[in-house]
Protein backbone atom coordinates (compact mmCIF):
# COMPACT_ATOMS: atom_id res chain seq x y z
CA UNK A 1 0.00 0.00 0.00
CA UNK A 2 0.95 3.40 -0.85
CA UNK A 3 1.06 6.36 1.22
CA UNK A 4 -2.18 8.23 1.73
CA UNK A 5 -1.83 11.45 1.64
CA UNK A 6 -4.44 14.72 1.91
CA UNK A 7 -4.71 14.59 -2.10
CA UNK A 8 -5.68 10.55 -1.09
CA UNK A 9 -8.62 12.12 0.76
CA UNK A 10 -10.07 13.87 -1.95
CA UNK A 11 -9.38 11.94 -4.96
CA UNK A 12 -11.04 8.93 -2.33
CA UNK A 13 -14.35 11.21 -2.67
CA UNK A 14 -13.92 11.69 -6.07
CA UNK A 15 -13.81 8.36 -7.15
CA UNK A 16 -16.40 7.12 -4.08
CA UNK A 17 -14.00 5.27 -2.16
CA UNK A 18 -14.44 4.83 1.50
CA UNK A 19 -12.06 6.55 3.80
CA UNK A 20 -11.26 4.48 6.75
CA UNK A 21 -9.31 6.49 9.76
CA UNK A 22 -8.86 4.52 13.11
CA UNK A 23 -7.03 6.43 16.37
CA UNK A 24 -4.08 5.13 17.55
CA UNK A 25 -1.59 6.81 20.58
CA UNK A 26 1.58 4.26 20.39
CA UNK A 27 3.87 2.74 18.38
CA UNK A 28 3.03 -1.11 18.22
CA UNK A 29 -0.41 0.04 18.05
CA UNK A 30 0.31 2.46 15.25
CA UNK A 31 2.31 0.07 12.89
CA UNK A 32 -0.57 -3.38 13.88
CA UNK A 33 -3.16 -0.26 12.55
CA UNK A 34 -0.99 0.74 9.67
CA UNK A 35 0.02 -2.61 8.70
CA UNK A 36 -3.68 -3.97 8.08
CA UNK A 37 -4.00 -0.96 5.45
CA UNK A 38 -5.59 1.56 7.47
CA UNK A 39 -5.51 5.25 5.20
CA UNK A 40 -5.58 7.33 8.14
CA UNK A 41 -4.43 7.03 11.68
CA UNK A 42 -5.56 9.97 14.30
CA UNK A 43 -3.88 10.37 17.31
CA UNK A 44 -7.26 11.73 19.50
CA UNK A 45 -7.43 13.40 22.50
CA UNK A 46 -9.28 10.78 23.16
CA UNK A 47 -6.15 9.51 24.59
CA UNK A 48 -7.12 11.67 27.45
CA UNK A 49 -10.00 9.13 28.49
CA UNK A 50 -8.71 5.23 26.81
CA UNK A 51 -5.42 5.75 27.73
CA UNK A 52 -4.46 8.66 30.60
CA UNK A 53 -8.37 7.37 32.23
CA UNK A 54 -9.68 11.05 32.77
CA UNK A 55 -13.53 11.45 32.02
CA UNK A 56 -13.70 13.65 29.53
CA UNK A 57 -10.85 15.10 27.05
CA UNK A 58 -10.77 18.49 28.53
CA UNK A 59 -7.07 17.04 30.66
CA UNK A 60 -4.82 16.46 27.79
CA UNK A 61 -2.18 19.12 27.00
CA UNK A 62 0.03 19.97 23.89
CA UNK A 63 3.20 18.33 25.71
CA UNK A 64 0.91 14.83 26.03
CA UNK A 65 -0.06 15.22 22.15
CA UNK A 66 3.45 15.73 20.76
CA UNK A 67 4.51 12.71 22.90
CA UNK A 68 1.69 10.35 21.67
CA UNK A 69 2.19 11.83 17.79
CA UNK A 70 5.78 10.68 17.88
CA UNK A 71 5.36 7.48 18.89
CA UNK A 72 3.08 6.81 16.33
CA UNK A 73 4.23 8.41 13.79
CA UNK A 74 7.95 5.86 14.59
CA UNK A 75 5.06 3.24 13.99
CA UNK A 76 2.79 4.41 11.05
CA UNK A 77 4.57 3.84 7.47
CA UNK A 78 1.97 4.61 5.18
CA UNK A 79 -0.91 6.37 6.97
CA UNK A 80 -1.75 9.65 6.85
CA UNK A 81 -1.11 10.78 10.48
CA UNK A 82 -3.53 13.23 11.97
CA UNK A 83 -2.60 14.87 15.49
CA UNK A 84 -5.33 16.16 17.54
CA UNK A 85 -5.45 19.77 18.50
CA UNK A 86 -6.21 19.61 22.97
CA UNK A 87 -8.68 21.66 24.59
CA UNK A 88 -6.77 25.12 24.81
CA UNK A 89 -4.42 24.74 22.38
CA UNK A 90 -6.39 26.68 19.65
CA UNK A 91 -8.89 28.37 22.03
CA UNK A 92 -6.96 31.80 23.54
CA UNK A 93 -5.09 32.98 20.08
CA UNK A 94 -4.65 32.77 16.44
CA UNK A 95 -0.96 33.11 17.02
CA UNK A 96 -1.45 30.29 19.74
CA UNK A 97 -2.97 27.55 17.46
CA UNK A 98 -0.36 28.15 14.52
CA UNK A 99 2.51 27.50 16.95
CA UNK A 100 0.92 24.62 18.45
CA UNK A 101 -0.51 23.38 15.25
CA UNK A 102 3.13 23.51 14.14
CA UNK A 103 4.13 21.97 17.22
CA UNK A 104 2.59 18.63 16.21
CA UNK A 105 3.74 18.95 12.78
CA UNK A 106 7.86 19.89 13.37
CA UNK A 107 7.67 17.65 17.15
CA UNK A 108 4.90 15.10 16.52
CA UNK A 109 5.61 14.28 12.82
CA UNK A 110 1.63 14.24 12.31
CA UNK A 111 0.90 14.86 8.48
CA UNK A 112 -2.23 17.06 9.38
CA UNK A 113 -3.94 18.23 12.61
CA UNK A 114 -7.48 18.49 13.34
CA UNK A 115 -9.89 20.65 15.73
CA UNK A 116 -13.30 21.24 16.87
CA UNK A 117 -15.84 23.70 15.76
CA UNK A 118 -16.97 25.22 12.91
CA UNK A 119 -17.76 29.08 12.16
CA UNK A 120 -15.90 29.84 15.14
CA UNK A 121 -12.50 28.22 14.39
CA UNK A 122 -12.85 29.79 10.66
CA UNK A 123 -9.78 32.33 11.34
CA UNK A 124 -7.86 29.67 13.10
CA UNK A 125 -8.41 27.52 10.33
CA UNK A 126 -7.33 30.22 7.30
CA UNK A 127 -4.13 30.36 9.64
CA UNK A 128 -3.60 27.36 9.98
CA UNK A 129 -3.79 26.21 6.37
CA UNK A 130 -1.78 29.41 5.33
CA UNK A 131 1.18 28.00 7.91
CA UNK A 132 1.34 24.91 5.42
CA UNK A 133 -0.83 22.76 7.64
CA UNK A 134 -3.46 21.07 6.54
CA UNK A 135 -6.88 21.09 8.94
CA UNK A 136 -9.66 18.32 9.65
CA UNK A 137 -12.58 19.86 11.11
CA UNK A 138 -14.89 18.05 13.34
CA UNK A 139 -18.41 18.88 14.06
CA UNK A 140 -21.35 17.99 16.06
CA UNK A 141 -20.64 16.65 19.16
CA UNK A 142 -17.36 17.50 19.63
CA UNK A 143 -16.20 16.38 22.88
CA UNK A 144 -13.95 19.50 24.45
CA UNK A 145 -17.71 20.72 24.10
CA UNK A 146 -19.08 18.79 27.04
CA UNK A 147 -19.77 21.10 29.51
CA UNK A 148 -21.53 23.70 26.94
CA UNK A 149 -23.53 20.78 25.84
CA UNK A 150 -24.16 19.37 29.65
CA UNK A 151 -22.75 16.05 28.72
CA UNK A 152 -22.17 13.90 25.13
CA UNK A 153 -25.27 14.42 23.35
CA UNK A 154 -26.08 13.70 19.86
CA UNK A 155 -26.17 17.52 18.27
CA UNK A 156 -28.13 18.57 15.40
CA UNK A 157 -31.20 17.31 16.33
CA UNK A 158 -34.16 20.18 15.88
CA UNK A 159 -33.78 22.51 12.60
CA UNK A 160 -31.59 24.86 14.53
CA UNK A 161 -29.13 23.07 15.27
CA UNK A 162 -29.50 20.93 12.33
CA UNK A 163 -28.66 24.07 10.27
CA UNK A 164 -25.71 25.10 12.68
CA UNK A 165 -24.32 22.07 11.65
CA UNK A 166 -24.34 22.32 8.06
CA UNK A 167 -23.49 26.35 8.31
CA UNK A 168 -20.11 24.80 10.34
CA UNK A 169 -19.36 22.31 7.52
CA UNK A 170 -19.63 25.09 4.63
CA UNK A 171 -17.90 27.25 6.58
CA UNK A 172 -15.21 24.88 7.64
CA UNK A 173 -14.83 23.93 3.85
CA UNK A 174 -14.55 27.47 2.48
CA UNK A 175 -12.05 27.61 5.14
CA UNK A 176 -9.79 25.52 3.25
CA UNK A 177 -10.10 22.10 5.53
CA UNK A 178 -9.18 18.78 3.60
CA UNK A 179 -11.72 16.85 5.46
CA UNK A 180 -14.10 17.21 8.20
CA UNK A 181 -15.28 14.31 11.00
CA UNK A 182 -19.04 14.27 11.44
CA UNK A 183 -19.58 13.21 14.89
CA UNK A 184 -22.71 12.15 17.14
CA UNK A 185 -25.30 13.50 14.56
CA UNK A 186 -28.61 11.97 12.55
CA UNK A 187 -27.83 9.50 9.65
CA UNK A 188 -29.70 12.12 7.28
CA UNK A 189 -28.10 15.22 8.43
CA UNK A 190 -24.62 13.82 7.59
CA UNK A 191 -25.41 12.53 4.64
CA UNK A 192 -27.31 16.07 3.46
CA UNK A 193 -23.63 17.77 4.52
CA UNK A 194 -21.68 14.77 2.57
CA UNK A 195 -23.54 16.16 -0.77
CA UNK A 196 -23.40 19.00 -0.32
CA UNK A 197 -19.58 20.49 0.77
CA UNK A 198 -16.30 19.06 -1.75
CA UNK A 199 -14.35 17.83 0.61
CA UNK A 200 -14.64 14.17 2.44
CA UNK A 201 -16.91 13.75 5.56
CA UNK A 202 -15.68 10.87 7.98
CA UNK A 203 -18.53 9.82 10.06
CA UNK A 204 -18.47 8.29 13.61
CA UNK A 205 -22.44 7.98 14.77
CA UNK A 206 -23.51 9.54 11.96
CA UNK A 207 -24.56 6.84 10.04
CA UNK A 208 -23.65 5.33 7.08
CA UNK A 209 -23.70 7.56 4.44
CA UNK A 210 -20.33 9.62 4.66
CA UNK A 211 -17.44 9.64 2.92
CA UNK A 212 -15.54 7.53 5.44
CA UNK A 213 -15.59 6.25 9.18
CA UNK A 214 -13.66 6.52 12.31
CA UNK A 215 -13.58 4.85 15.71
CA UNK A 216 -11.20 5.13 18.51
CA UNK A 217 -9.35 1.56 18.37
CA UNK A 218 -10.12 0.85 22.57
CA UNK A 219 -13.96 0.70 21.33
CA UNK A 220 -13.37 -1.53 18.50
CA UNK A 221 -11.33 -3.88 19.85
CA UNK A 222 -13.19 -4.07 23.11
CA UNK A 223 -10.38 -3.00 25.52
CA UNK A 224 -12.22 0.04 27.13
CA UNK A 225 -13.22 -0.33 30.54
CA UNK A 226 -15.70 2.78 30.66
CA UNK A 227 -18.56 2.69 28.05
CA UNK A 228 -18.27 2.94 24.71
CA UNK A 229 -20.49 4.94 22.80
CA UNK A 230 -23.99 3.41 20.97
CA UNK A 231 -22.34 4.36 17.94
CA UNK A 232 -18.98 2.01 18.07
CA UNK A 233 -18.89 -1.71 16.93
CA UNK A 234 -16.98 -4.21 18.89
CA UNK A 235 -14.48 -6.41 16.39
CA UNK A 236 -12.94 -7.96 19.42
CA UNK A 237 -12.99 -8.57 22.97
CA UNK A 238 -9.55 -7.74 24.18
CA UNK A 239 -10.61 -6.80 28.04
CA UNK A 240 -11.34 -10.74 28.37
CA UNK A 241 -8.53 -11.68 26.02
CA UNK A 242 -5.92 -9.95 27.95
CA UNK A 243 -7.11 -10.21 31.16
CA UNK A 244 -7.04 -14.32 30.64
CA UNK A 245 -3.57 -14.16 29.74
CA UNK A 246 -2.66 -12.50 32.56
CA UNK A 247 -4.58 -14.89 34.97
CA UNK A 248 -3.05 -17.27 33.42
CA UNK A 249 0.45 -15.53 33.75
CA UNK A 250 -0.36 -14.82 37.71
CA UNK A 251 -1.14 -18.33 38.25
CA UNK A 252 1.76 -19.96 36.59
CA UNK A 253 4.28 -17.78 38.31
CA UNK A 254 2.54 -18.64 41.48
CA UNK A 255 2.87 -22.69 41.09
CA UNK A 256 6.42 -22.34 39.29
CA UNK A 257 5.11 -23.44 36.18
CA UNK A 258 6.76 -20.11 34.47
CA UNK A 259 9.47 -19.94 33.56
CA UNK A 260 10.64 -23.37 31.95
CA UNK A 261 14.01 -24.27 31.25
CA UNK A 262 13.73 -22.99 27.27
CA UNK A 263 12.92 -19.38 28.80
CA UNK A 264 16.25 -19.33 30.79
CA UNK A 265 20.10 -18.54 29.86
CA UNK A 266 22.75 -21.20 30.97
CA UNK A 267 26.56 -20.92 32.41
CA UNK A 268 29.16 -23.56 32.45
CA UNK A 269 29.11 -25.37 35.62
CA UNK A 270 32.73 -24.85 36.22
CA UNK A 271 32.68 -21.31 36.39
CA UNK A 272 29.07 -21.88 39.04
CA UNK A 273 31.84 -24.13 41.02
CA UNK A 274 34.17 -21.76 40.84
CA UNK A 275 31.78 -19.32 42.42
CA UNK A 276 31.00 -21.70 45.18
CA UNK A 277 34.16 -22.25 46.92
O1 LIG B 1 -10.16 12.08 19.80
C1 LIG B 1 -10.72 11.29 19.00
O2 LIG B 1 -10.52 10.07 19.03
C2 LIG B 1 -11.60 11.87 17.99
C3 LIG B 1 -12.39 10.94 17.14
C4 LIG B 1 -13.43 10.25 17.97
C5 LIG B 1 -12.97 11.61 15.96
O3 LIG B 1 -11.65 13.07 17.87
NA1 LIG C 1 -10.70 14.28 19.52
Amino acid sequence: KSKFTVSSFLLAKANREKITMLTAYDYSMAKIVNDAGIDAILVGDSLGMVVQGYESTLEVTMNDMVYHCKAVARGAENALIVGDMPFLSYHISVEDAVRNAGRLIQEGKAHAVKLEGGIDQVDNVKAIVKAQIPVMGHIGLTPQSVNMFGGFKVQGKDITKAQKVIDDALALEAAGVFAIVLEGIPEKLATLITKQISVPTIGIGAGRYCDGQVLVIHDLLGMYSGQSPKFSKRYAALNATIQEAVKNYVTEVKTAQFPEAKHTFTIDDDIINELQQ
